[in-house]
């Protein structure tokens, strides 16, 4: 497979393949210690994200093969489970749904992009970094591992140094 693939995104309105949408984000995030709450998820959870946010898929053809899952939170777009699917990982896919979710953020007026970072996942804290996001705090759940808050503001325009 060549480094230069055809992805595109798109919003899911539909709940007629969530099964195989689910099966994509259990796999993306298998390898977490501790594990991931995503692999407790089910079809019916994946329905609710529907209802209650967005989620955006990234397809090939007919193949999923990354999502990301969005939420309105007062004046940001909260990104959730951000995830590729292994074998199409370093191809643009999480940037391209992270566009798609940056022209949703923007089309319905919201300044911040905001997600949440494990502290136990440097590697994604700097991928996060890199793609324009800044830390805001630090915080963590009763019993969950501790995570780092970043956001990318929207209503500001970033001037580069030098
Ligand atoms: C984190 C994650 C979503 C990134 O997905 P991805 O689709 O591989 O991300 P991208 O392709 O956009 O970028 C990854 C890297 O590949 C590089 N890349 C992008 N397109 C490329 C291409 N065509 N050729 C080579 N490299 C490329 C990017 O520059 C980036 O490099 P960097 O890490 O040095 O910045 C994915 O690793 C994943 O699903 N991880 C498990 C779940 C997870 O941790 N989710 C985040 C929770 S906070």
């Amino acid at each position: 497979m060549s480094a230069t693939v055809s992805i595109s995104t798109h919003r899911c309105t539909s709940t007629d393949r969530l099964d195989d949408i689910l099966r994509m984000v259990h796999a993306a995030f298998a390898g977490f210690q501790p594990p991931s709450g995503v692999l407790n998820e089910t079809v019916d959870d994946l329905a609710r994200r529907l209802r209650e946010g967005t989620v955006i898929v990234a397809q090939a053809g007919d193949e999923f093969v990354g999502s990301v899952f969005c939420a309105t939170q007062g004046d940001a777009l909260y990104l959730t489970r951000l995830a590729t699917t292994p074998a199409w990982r370093k191809r643009g896919v999480a940037r391209a749904l992270m566009a798609a979710a940056e022209a949703q953020a923007r089309e319905t007026g919201a300044k911040r992009l905001t997600l949440r970072v494990r502290v136990t996942l440097p590697k994604n804290l700097a991928y996060f970094e890199r793609a324009g996001f800044n830390v805001t705090g630090r915080g963590q759940e009763a019993g969950r591992t501790p995570y780092i808050t970043m956001e990318r503001r929207l209503d500001i325009a970033v001037v580069p140094e030098g």
